[in-house]
């Protein structure tokens, strides 16, 4: 890594998106936070970024603006971890205006957006997406169907992509509740921890979850790896 690089982290904010900003500048990497104006917590996060000497950019979504900010910062790698979830979508939906939130108006549309700002860089950058375990072509699970349309993107408009797909992220620093998530994630682990006790390692590898600061170190490392260019990282390779 050399002062020469700058990454882009769009989803700064989420639980793997402050721990990536995180992990870039313990690395010294020129860091560029994407913190939405309407973020809830937007001023406790550009604060946070901040004193760990990461710039703040607020370009906003949805006006086709990513393409004019790419051209000006150039970034050699950019962290696309955002997105909604189920229950997020359907709360917000009750007092949106306009379009209602979904994978589709999220997860994909604003991946796409910055897709397209990156393959109209001169100099492509690594584009690291964070997608999910279970992510295949036909598959009828909207989100896992929303991943796949993402990866498809990525793959057809660029060269220099790695793909992520872990299982469960979360763990104790996770300040959102979610119950569902962290039950299925703890019984899970559980079970799995048994299988690989009885020799299932590979099984258990690839299922177990991972807490955030574990998952921003391997996409750290990944983004700067040449060899993990053009691949698709299964959890066990997060280990
Ligand atoms: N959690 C899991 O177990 C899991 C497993 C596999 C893959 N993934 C995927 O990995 C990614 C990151 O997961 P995570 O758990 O770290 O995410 P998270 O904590 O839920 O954070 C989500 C991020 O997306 C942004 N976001 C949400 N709604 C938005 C909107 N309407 N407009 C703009 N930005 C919006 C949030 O920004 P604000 O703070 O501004 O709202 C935040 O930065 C997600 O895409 C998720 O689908 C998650």
């Amino acid at each position: 890594m050399s002062t020469a690089e700058l990454a882009f982290v769009a989803g700064a904010t989420g639980y793997t998106g402050r721990s990536v900003v995180r992990e870039l500048r313990a690395h010294g990497v020129r860091t560029v936070a994407h913190v939405r104006r309407e973020s809830r917590e937007f001023e406790r996060w550009s604060t946070a970024f901040r004193e760990l000497g990461s710039e703040i950019d607020s370009t906003p979504w949805g006006a086709g603006a990513f393409e004019r900010r790419f051209a000006e910062l150039r970034p050699t790698h950019v962290f696309a971890l955002l997105g909604t979830t189920w229950a997020r979508a359907r709360r917000e939906a009750r007092t949106a205006r306009g379009e209602k939130p979904s994978y589709q108006s999220i997860d994909v549309a604003l991946t796409t957006e910055l897709v397209r700002a990156a393959a109209a860089l001169a100099h492509e950058p690594r584009f690291v997406f964070l997608s999910s375990i279970g992510t295949a072509p036909g598959t009828r699970n909207p989100y896992r169907a929303s991943r796949w349309r993402i990866e498809s993107t990525v793959r057809e408009a660029l060269d220099d992509w790695t793909l992520v797909r872990p299982s469960f992220i979360t763990g104790p620093d996770r300040d959102e509740r979610r119950l569902g998530e962290t039950l299925g994630a703890a019984t899970g682990d559980a079970v799995l921890a048994l299988a690989g006790l009885l020799g299932a390692r590979r099984l258990r590898d690839r299922y177990r979850s991972i807490r955030g600061t574990d998952l921003a170190r391997a996409l750290v490392r990944l983004a700067f790896d040449p060899t993990a260019r053009g691949r698709v990282i299964h959890a066990e390779e997060l280990r």
